[in-house]
Protein backbone atom coordinates (compact mmCIF):
# COMPACT_ATOMS: atom_id res chain seq x y z
CA UNK A 1 0.00 0.00 0.00
CA UNK A 2 1.31 3.16 -0.83
CA UNK A 3 1.74 5.83 2.11
CA UNK A 4 -1.05 8.29 2.23
CA UNK A 5 0.92 11.42 2.23
CA UNK A 6 0.11 14.92 3.70
CA UNK A 7 2.58 17.87 2.50
CA UNK A 8 2.85 21.13 4.49
CA UNK A 9 4.09 24.57 3.51
CA UNK A 10 3.65 22.72 -0.13
CA UNK A 11 3.96 25.87 -2.07
CA UNK A 12 7.61 27.16 -0.71
CA UNK A 13 10.68 26.43 -2.15
CA UNK A 14 10.58 22.89 -1.44
CA UNK A 15 7.56 22.08 -0.99
CA UNK A 16 7.06 22.75 -4.91
CA UNK A 17 9.38 20.34 -6.04
CA UNK A 18 8.63 17.67 -3.63
CA UNK A 19 5.00 17.28 -4.00
CA UNK A 20 5.62 16.87 -7.91
CA UNK A 21 8.18 14.24 -6.45
CA UNK A 22 6.49 12.41 -4.28
CA UNK A 23 3.10 12.02 -6.90
CA UNK A 24 5.56 10.58 -9.09
CA UNK A 25 6.47 8.21 -7.30
CA UNK A 26 3.51 6.91 -5.21
CA UNK A 27 0.30 8.08 -7.36
CA UNK A 28 -1.43 11.51 -7.77
CA UNK A 29 -4.29 10.37 -5.01
CA UNK A 30 -1.66 9.66 -2.32
CA UNK A 31 -0.54 13.53 -1.63
CA UNK A 32 -2.31 16.00 -0.13
CA UNK A 33 -0.21 19.24 -0.81
CA UNK A 34 -1.65 22.19 1.87
CA UNK A 35 -0.23 25.75 2.41
CA UNK A 36 -1.60 28.75 4.28
CA UNK A 37 -1.37 30.89 1.20
CA UNK A 38 -1.13 28.96 -2.13
CA UNK A 39 -2.40 29.31 -5.78
CA UNK A 40 -2.62 26.27 -8.56
CA UNK A 41 0.36 27.37 -10.28
CA UNK A 42 2.56 27.15 -6.88
CA UNK A 43 1.97 22.88 -6.70
CA UNK A 44 1.64 20.13 -9.22
CA UNK A 45 -1.67 19.26 -10.38
CA UNK A 46 -3.80 16.84 -7.70
CA UNK A 47 -5.53 17.91 -4.25
CA UNK A 48 -4.54 21.14 -2.91
CA UNK A 49 -5.75 23.06 0.02
CA UNK A 50 -5.92 25.89 2.01
CA UNK A 51 -3.79 24.84 5.99
CA UNK A 52 -2.60 26.92 8.19
CA UNK A 53 -0.72 24.73 10.48
CA UNK A 54 -0.97 27.36 13.97
CA UNK A 55 -4.59 25.99 13.92
CA UNK A 56 -4.20 22.39 15.55
CA UNK A 57 -7.85 21.32 14.71
CA UNK A 58 -7.73 22.33 10.85
CA UNK A 59 -4.40 20.60 11.45
CA UNK A 60 -6.48 17.47 13.21
CA UNK A 61 -9.31 17.32 10.33
CA UNK A 62 -7.06 17.20 7.32
CA UNK A 63 -5.13 14.26 8.70
CA UNK A 64 -8.37 12.42 9.90
CA UNK A 65 -10.58 13.25 6.34
CA UNK A 66 -7.86 12.38 4.32
CA UNK A 67 -6.53 9.11 6.66
CA UNK A 68 -2.79 10.40 6.39
CA UNK A 69 -0.17 8.39 7.70
CA UNK A 70 2.75 9.94 6.18
CA UNK A 71 3.20 13.54 6.79
CA UNK A 72 6.11 16.20 5.31
CA UNK A 73 6.05 19.10 7.44
CA UNK A 74 7.73 22.24 5.68
CA UNK A 75 6.10 24.82 6.76
CA UNK A 76 8.24 27.41 8.57
CA UNK A 77 10.21 30.87 8.75
CA UNK A 78 13.28 31.01 7.28
CA UNK A 79 16.20 32.63 8.20
CA UNK A 80 16.60 36.35 7.22
CA UNK A 81 13.00 36.28 7.85
CA UNK A 82 12.72 35.06 11.29
CA UNK A 83 15.73 37.08 12.31
CA UNK A 84 13.21 40.43 11.09
CA UNK A 85 10.41 39.29 12.83
CA UNK A 86 11.84 36.61 15.56
CA UNK A 87 8.40 36.40 17.24
CA UNK A 88 6.44 35.19 13.50
CA UNK A 89 9.44 32.74 13.52
CA UNK A 90 9.05 31.42 17.15
CA UNK A 91 5.33 31.09 16.85
CA UNK A 92 5.11 29.27 13.18
CA UNK A 93 8.46 27.04 13.75
CA UNK A 94 7.76 26.16 17.47
CA UNK A 95 3.69 26.04 17.88
CA UNK A 96 3.24 24.83 14.17
CA UNK A 97 5.86 21.37 14.49
CA UNK A 98 3.96 20.66 17.98
CA UNK A 99 0.63 20.63 16.59
CA UNK A 100 1.65 19.32 13.97
CA UNK A 101 3.31 16.56 16.01
CA UNK A 102 0.22 16.36 18.45
CA UNK A 103 -2.22 16.03 15.82
CA UNK A 104 -0.04 12.97 14.49
CA UNK A 105 0.10 11.28 17.59
CA UNK A 106 -3.59 11.43 17.76
CA UNK A 107 -4.65 10.36 14.88
CA UNK A 108 -2.41 7.76 14.28
CA UNK A 109 0.31 9.12 11.63
CA UNK A 110 2.83 6.23 11.27
CA UNK A 111 6.05 8.77 10.10
CA UNK A 112 7.03 12.05 9.77
CA UNK A 113 9.73 14.15 8.02
CA UNK A 114 10.68 17.65 9.24
CA UNK A 115 13.50 19.61 8.16
CA UNK A 116 16.28 20.82 10.09
CA UNK A 117 18.97 23.04 9.05
CA UNK A 118 22.59 24.19 8.84
CA UNK A 119 20.99 26.79 11.17
CA UNK A 120 21.45 24.55 14.31
CA UNK A 121 24.98 25.66 14.48
CA UNK A 122 26.49 28.29 16.01
CA UNK A 123 29.86 30.80 16.30
CA UNK A 124 31.35 27.94 18.58
CA UNK A 125 31.12 24.79 16.19
CA UNK A 126 33.77 23.91 14.11
CA UNK A 127 33.79 25.65 10.76
CA UNK A 128 35.10 22.85 8.82
CA UNK A 129 33.27 19.32 9.16
CA UNK A 130 30.65 20.36 11.92
CA UNK A 131 30.22 17.13 13.44
CA UNK A 132 26.80 15.56 13.94
CA UNK A 133 27.57 15.99 17.92
CA UNK A 134 28.49 19.53 17.57
CA UNK A 135 27.43 22.14 20.57
CA UNK A 136 24.33 23.29 19.50
CA UNK A 137 24.69 26.87 20.27
CA UNK A 138 22.99 28.99 17.25
CA UNK A 139 22.95 32.60 17.68
CA UNK A 140 19.19 33.32 15.31
CA UNK A 141 16.08 32.90 16.39
CA UNK A 142 15.66 30.48 13.58
CA UNK A 143 18.61 28.49 14.55
CA UNK A 144 16.83 28.30 17.87
CA UNK A 145 13.45 26.88 16.80
CA UNK A 146 15.49 24.31 14.64
CA UNK A 147 17.28 23.38 17.76
CA UNK A 148 14.43 23.06 19.78
CA UNK A 149 12.70 21.66 16.84
CA UNK A 150 14.89 18.61 17.04
CA UNK A 151 14.73 18.35 20.34
CA UNK A 152 10.90 18.01 20.39
CA UNK A 153 10.91 15.14 17.57
CA UNK A 154 13.00 13.15 19.03
CA UNK A 155 10.85 13.56 22.69
CA UNK A 156 7.60 12.69 20.42
CA UNK A 157 9.86 9.51 18.89
CA UNK A 158 10.32 7.92 22.58
CA UNK A 159 7.41 9.26 24.51
CA UNK A 160 4.74 8.72 21.70
CA UNK A 161 6.27 6.24 19.54
CA UNK A 162 6.16 8.97 16.61
CA UNK A 163 8.73 7.97 13.80
CA UNK A 164 10.11 11.35 12.96
CA UNK A 165 12.95 11.73 10.74
CA UNK A 166 14.81 14.65 10.12
CA UNK A 167 17.47 16.19 8.15
CA UNK A 168 19.84 19.37 8.35
CA UNK A 169 19.86 20.78 5.10
CA UNK A 170 22.39 22.88 3.93
CA UNK A 171 21.16 25.99 1.82
CA UNK A 172 19.28 24.52 -1.50
CA UNK A 173 19.84 25.52 -4.94
CA UNK A 174 16.21 25.24 -7.04
CA UNK A 175 15.34 26.17 -10.65
CA UNK A 176 11.45 26.02 -9.95
CA UNK A 177 10.41 28.08 -7.00
CA UNK A 178 12.29 31.32 -5.59
CA UNK A 179 13.76 30.57 -1.68
CA UNK A 180 12.05 31.90 0.88
CA UNK A 181 13.52 34.31 2.65
CA UNK A 182 16.63 32.67 3.52
CA UNK A 183 20.47 33.51 3.98
CA UNK A 184 21.43 31.35 1.14
CA UNK A 185 18.93 32.90 -1.14
CA UNK A 186 21.82 34.49 -3.25
CA UNK A 187 23.10 31.36 -4.66
CA UNK A 188 19.25 30.86 -6.81
CA UNK A 189 18.77 34.90 -7.20
CA UNK A 190 22.29 34.96 -8.80
CA UNK A 191 21.15 32.44 -11.39
CA UNK A 192 17.60 34.78 -12.51
CA UNK A 193 19.79 37.60 -12.80
CA UNK A 194 22.71 35.91 -14.16
CA UNK A 195 20.26 35.05 -17.25
CA UNK A 196 17.80 37.92 -16.93
CA UNK A 197 20.52 41.26 -16.87
CA UNK A 198 23.74 40.04 -16.59
CA UNK A 199 24.78 41.53 -13.14
CA UNK A 200 23.91 40.33 -9.84
CA UNK A 201 24.57 42.65 -6.28
CA UNK A 202 25.06 40.13 -4.17
CA UNK A 203 24.53 40.64 -0.12
CA UNK A 204 27.63 38.22 0.97
CA UNK A 205 31.11 38.82 0.76
CA UNK A 206 33.08 37.67 -1.79
CA UNK A 207 34.63 34.63 -0.05
CA UNK A 208 31.75 33.20 2.37
CA UNK A 209 31.98 29.54 1.94
CA UNK A 210 28.64 27.77 3.27
CA UNK A 211 27.36 24.32 2.49
CA UNK A 212 24.71 23.68 -0.27
CA UNK A 213 22.80 21.29 -2.08
CA UNK A 214 20.88 21.13 -5.54
CA UNK A 215 17.26 20.11 -4.80
CA UNK A 216 17.16 16.42 -6.46
CA UNK A 217 19.72 15.56 -3.72
CA UNK A 218 17.53 17.29 -1.37
CA UNK A 219 14.61 15.48 -2.98
CA UNK A 220 16.36 12.92 -2.99
CA UNK A 221 17.50 12.76 0.33
CA UNK A 222 13.89 13.34 2.10
CA UNK A 223 12.30 10.25 -0.04
CA UNK A 224 15.15 8.13 1.01
CA UNK A 225 15.64 8.74 4.71
CA UNK A 226 11.62 8.45 4.73
CA UNK A 227 12.35 4.91 3.19
CA UNK A 228 14.83 3.72 5.36
CA UNK A 229 14.35 0.67 7.51
CA UNK A 230 13.70 1.95 11.18
CA UNK A 231 16.14 -0.03 12.77
CA UNK A 232 18.79 1.86 10.38
CA UNK A 233 17.70 4.76 11.39
CA UNK A 234 19.51 5.80 14.48
CA UNK A 235 18.76 9.24 14.93
CA UNK A 236 15.31 11.12 15.18
CA UNK A 237 16.84 15.28 15.78
CA UNK A 238 18.54 15.77 12.39
CA UNK A 239 20.89 13.86 10.29
CA UNK A 240 23.80 16.32 8.69
CA UNK A 241 23.93 16.10 5.29
CA UNK A 242 26.57 17.59 3.11
CA UNK A 243 27.00 18.03 -1.07
CA UNK A 244 28.84 21.03 -1.66
CA UNK A 245 30.73 23.76 -0.67
CA UNK A 246 31.64 27.18 -1.94
CA UNK A 247 31.73 31.04 -1.95
CA UNK A 248 29.63 33.47 -3.39
CA UNK A 249 32.65 34.37 -5.59
CA UNK A 250 33.37 30.86 -6.64
CA UNK A 251 29.80 30.40 -7.52
CA UNK A 252 29.97 33.99 -9.74
CA UNK A 253 33.45 32.45 -11.14
CA UNK A 254 31.21 29.08 -12.02
CA UNK A 255 28.33 30.74 -13.71
CA UNK A 256 31.01 32.82 -15.39
CA UNK A 257 32.50 29.78 -16.80
CA UNK A 258 29.49 29.75 -18.98
CA UNK A 259 27.72 33.60 -19.14
CA UNK A 260 31.37 35.16 -19.51
CA UNK A 261 30.01 39.09 -19.78
CA UNK A 262 28.20 38.46 -16.02
CA UNK A 263 29.06 40.91 -13.61
CA UNK A 264 28.54 40.90 -9.41
CA UNK A 265 29.25 43.05 -7.32
CA UNK A 266 29.34 42.30 -3.32
CA UNK A 267 27.42 44.51 -0.71
CA UNK A 268 27.16 42.27 2.33
CA UNK A 269 23.94 43.48 4.68
CA UNK A 270 22.61 42.18 7.72
CA UNK A 271 22.19 38.37 6.53
CA UNK A 272 25.99 38.40 6.54
CA UNK A 273 25.85 38.01 10.32
CA UNK A 274 23.78 34.75 10.34
CA UNK A 275 26.29 33.52 7.73
CA UNK A 276 28.89 33.87 9.45
CA UNK A 277 27.43 32.07 12.31
CA UNK A 278 26.74 28.98 10.14
CA UNK A 279 29.71 26.18 9.42
CA UNK A 280 31.65 26.05 5.56
CA UNK A 281 31.09 22.55 5.65
CA UNK A 282 29.03 19.72 7.62
CA UNK A 283 30.90 15.95 8.57
CA UNK A 284 27.52 13.94 7.15
CA UNK A 285 29.18 10.58 8.08
CA UNK A 286 26.31 9.39 10.03
CA UNK A 287 23.86 9.56 7.57
CA UNK A 288 26.17 7.91 5.21
CA UNK A 289 26.51 5.20 7.64
CA UNK A 290 23.05 5.13 8.66
CA UNK A 291 20.98 4.80 5.50
CA UNK A 292 23.25 5.22 2.77
CA UNK A 293 23.54 9.20 2.35
CA UNK A 294 25.40 10.70 -1.16
CA UNK A 295 24.76 13.30 -3.29
CA UNK A 296 24.93 13.28 -7.21
CA UNK A 297 25.77 16.97 -7.58
CA UNK A 298 28.97 19.47 -7.22
CA UNK A 299 29.07 22.90 -8.09
CA UNK A 300 30.12 22.64 -11.70
CA UNK A 301 27.03 19.89 -12.16
CA UNK A 302 24.89 21.92 -10.66
CA UNK A 303 25.63 24.91 -11.94
CA UNK A 304 25.02 23.86 -15.90
CA UNK A 305 22.01 21.41 -14.66
CA UNK A 306 20.61 24.88 -12.93
CA UNK A 307 21.12 27.50 -15.84
CA UNK A 308 19.57 24.89 -18.15
CA UNK A 309 16.81 24.22 -16.32
CA UNK A 310 15.85 28.09 -15.31
CA UNK A 311 16.82 29.46 -19.48
CA UNK A 312 14.26 26.78 -20.63
CA UNK A 313 11.56 27.86 -17.56
CA UNK A 314 12.15 31.38 -18.10
CA UNK A 315 12.64 31.40 -21.66
CA UNK A 316 15.72 33.31 -22.07
CA UNK A 317 17.12 31.77 -25.06
CA UNK A 318 20.08 29.33 -24.78
CA UNK A 319 19.13 26.07 -24.77
CA UNK A 320 21.66 24.04 -22.80
CA UNK A 321 24.78 24.99 -20.58
CA UNK A 322 26.90 21.92 -20.42
CA UNK A 323 30.58 21.99 -19.45
CA UNK A 324 32.57 20.63 -22.11
CA UNK A 325 33.41 16.90 -21.39
CA UNK A 326 32.64 17.79 -17.75
CA UNK A 327 30.10 14.65 -16.21
CA UNK A 328 26.31 15.92 -15.40
CA UNK A 329 26.62 14.52 -12.14
CA UNK A 330 29.12 14.23 -9.57
CA UNK A 331 29.06 10.25 -9.66
P1 LIG B 1 9.67 28.43 1.97
O1 LIG B 1 9.73 29.68 2.77
O2 LIG B 1 10.04 28.47 0.54
O3 LIG B 1 8.21 27.79 2.07
C1 LIG B 1 7.53 27.72 3.29
C2 LIG B 1 6.06 27.62 2.97
O4 LIG B 1 5.38 27.57 4.23
C3 LIG B 1 5.49 28.83 2.20
O5 LIG B 1 4.83 28.39 1.04
C4 LIG B 1 4.52 29.49 3.18
O6 LIG B 1 3.35 29.99 2.55
C5 LIG B 1 4.19 28.32 4.10
N1 LIG B 1 3.75 28.75 5.44
C6 LIG B 1 4.26 29.72 6.22
N2 LIG B 1 3.56 29.83 7.36
C7 LIG B 1 2.60 28.87 7.30
C8 LIG B 1 1.56 28.47 8.18
N3 LIG B 1 1.35 29.10 9.34
N4 LIG B 1 0.78 27.43 7.81
C9 LIG B 1 0.96 26.80 6.63
N5 LIG B 1 1.91 27.17 5.74
C10 LIG B 1 2.72 28.18 6.08
O7 LIG B 1 10.56 27.35 2.76
P2 LIG B 1 11.35 26.10 2.16
O8 LIG B 1 12.66 26.60 1.66
O9 LIG B 1 10.49 25.31 1.27
O10 LIG B 1 11.67 25.31 3.51
C11 LIG B 1 10.86 24.26 3.99
C12 LIG B 1 11.51 23.70 5.25
O11 LIG B 1 12.86 23.30 4.97
C13 LIG B 1 11.62 24.70 6.42
O12 LIG B 1 11.47 24.03 7.64
C14 LIG B 1 13.04 25.20 6.31
O13 LIG B 1 13.54 25.66 7.54
C15 LIG B 1 13.76 23.95 5.85
N6 LIG B 1 15.03 24.24 5.20
C16 LIG B 1 15.06 24.90 4.01
C17 LIG B 1 16.29 25.20 3.44
C18 LIG B 1 16.40 25.93 2.13
O14 LIG B 1 17.51 26.31 1.73
N7 LIG B 1 15.30 26.14 1.41
C19 LIG B 1 17.47 24.81 4.07
C20 LIG B 1 17.40 24.18 5.30
C21 LIG B 1 16.16 23.87 5.86
N1 LIG C 1 18.58 28.11 3.46
C1 LIG C 1 18.16 28.27 4.83
C2 LIG C 1 18.24 29.70 5.25
O1 LIG C 1 19.11 30.38 4.76
C3 LIG C 1 19.04 27.43 5.72
O2 LIG C 1 18.24 26.78 6.64
O3 LIG C 1 17.46 30.09 6.08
Amino acid sequence: MPPRILVTGAAGQIGSELVAALRKRYGGDTVVATDKAATRAQVSAGVLEQLDVMHLSSVERAMKSHRIDTVYHLAAILSATGEANPDLAWDVNMDGLKNILDAASRQGVRRIFWPSSIGVFGPDAPKALAPQDAALNPTTMYGVTKVAGELLCAYYSHKHGLDVRSVRFPGLISSEARPGGGTTDYAVEIFYSALQTGRYACFLSEGTVLPMMYMPDALRAAVTLMEADPSDVTLHTGYNVGAMSFSAGELAAEIRNHLPGFQVTFAPDSRQAIADSWPRSVDDSAARRDWGWREEFDLKAMTSDMLTRLAQRLGTGQKTFNTAGGPRRKR
